[in-house]
């Protein structure tokens, strides 16, 4: 049987056979299951976590301060802004800091694409990727499949668009390696510079989102990430008009189909304020369940390593 990774930097990081279990752990532990020896996780010494985010979060930073919490273990939220970092300190000397001071695992968001790879062969300290530039945001798709788990949607044999920037969106990258793997196809959906340049088999591309969504059964937006452009891309100005999914579009194409967003929503953009608010918007429950994907993710690095 194949071990938790040490470094869990992208989803081909793990097994069909992990997934399905950290989905399992996470339905328990959000059904009240309390791990034994959560209070110190079964060790001598309480289990001390960092995060560390080099670049900006609410929902991962703060849903991944509530697991470790609520596991009982000690929380550390490592400043990069106030570390030697700023003096010059490269990540490397920086993990291996932590971990001579007893910090076990630390959770890291960077905005360098592939910056934690280099870690995997001879980890310093376990690691958990946050969010890594454009590369991949695995723990977001792991709690997407554990809302579709939970909401009775088997994605074996089924298509979900993933409508946006799918070239440069991290979550996208993670749910192209998540979704195929438990049988379903993507539709990716954009402007057409924002299209992946290799389709996976069995996944398509559209720059035409009513043939998207008359195509799916699951449609997950995407944030448009201003902040990653450098100039102002030409397709912002009429983005929700050509792409934006909303109440009144569902409506004219008859589609009741779940609506996913990683968050934070432009609201007015990728969705409007109705669709958000409509029993087929499936984000807040996304939220909720980062707690508890993200504490299946602690425990099994933790404790069941
Ligand atoms: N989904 C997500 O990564 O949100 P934050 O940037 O708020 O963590």
């Amino acid at each position: 049987m194949q071990s938790f990774p040490k470094v869990l930097e992208c989803i081909s990081d793990l097994s069909k056979d992990q997934i399905e279990k950290l989905i399992h752990s996470a339905n328990r532990l959000k059904s009240g299951y309390v791990p034994v020896g959560s209070r110190n996780l079964g060790r001598k010494f309480t289990p001390i976590v960092a995060t560390s985010f080099l670049e900006n979060s609410t929902r991962t930073k703060h849903s991944f301060a509530i697991a470790i919490k609520k596991l009982g273990a000690m929380y550390i939220d490592f400043n990069a802004d106030t570390s030697s970092l700023k003096k010059g300190e490269n990540l490397e000397e920086t993990l291996l800091t932590l971990h001579y001071q007893g910090v076990d695992l630390c959770i890291i968001r960077t905005s360098v694409s592939g910056e934690l790879n280099q870690f995997k062969k001879d980890p310093p300290i376990a690691i958990i990727n946050g969010g890594d530039g454009i590369n991949e945001h695995p723990t977001q798709a792991l709690l997407d499949l554990f809302t579709m788990f939970e909401e009775g949607i088997d994605i074996n044999g089924k298509t979900m668009a993933i409508i946006g920037d799918c070239k440069h969106s991290r979550v996208g990258h993670s749910l192209t390696s998540l979704i195929p793997m438990f049988g379903g196809k993507i539709i990716f959906c954009g402007p057409k510079e924002c299209l992946p340049e290799d389709i996976p088999a069995n996944c398509e591309a559209t720059t035409n989102v009513d043939e998207a969504i008359l195509k799916s059964d699951v449609l997950y937006t995407l944030r448009i990430q201003k902040e990653r452009h450098s100039q102002k891309a030409a397709y912002y100005d009429n983005y929700e008009e050509e792409f934006g999914v909303n109440l009144k579009r569902l409506q004219r194409l008859d589609k009741k189909i779940p609506v996913f967003h990683p968050g934070p929503v432009n609201i007015g953009v990728e969705l409007d304020y109705e669709t958000i608010k409509s029993d087929l918007y499936l984000g807040y429950k996304q939220v909720t369940n980062s707690v508890f994907m993200r504490m299946a993710i602690l425990k099994a690095m933790l404790i069941d390593a």
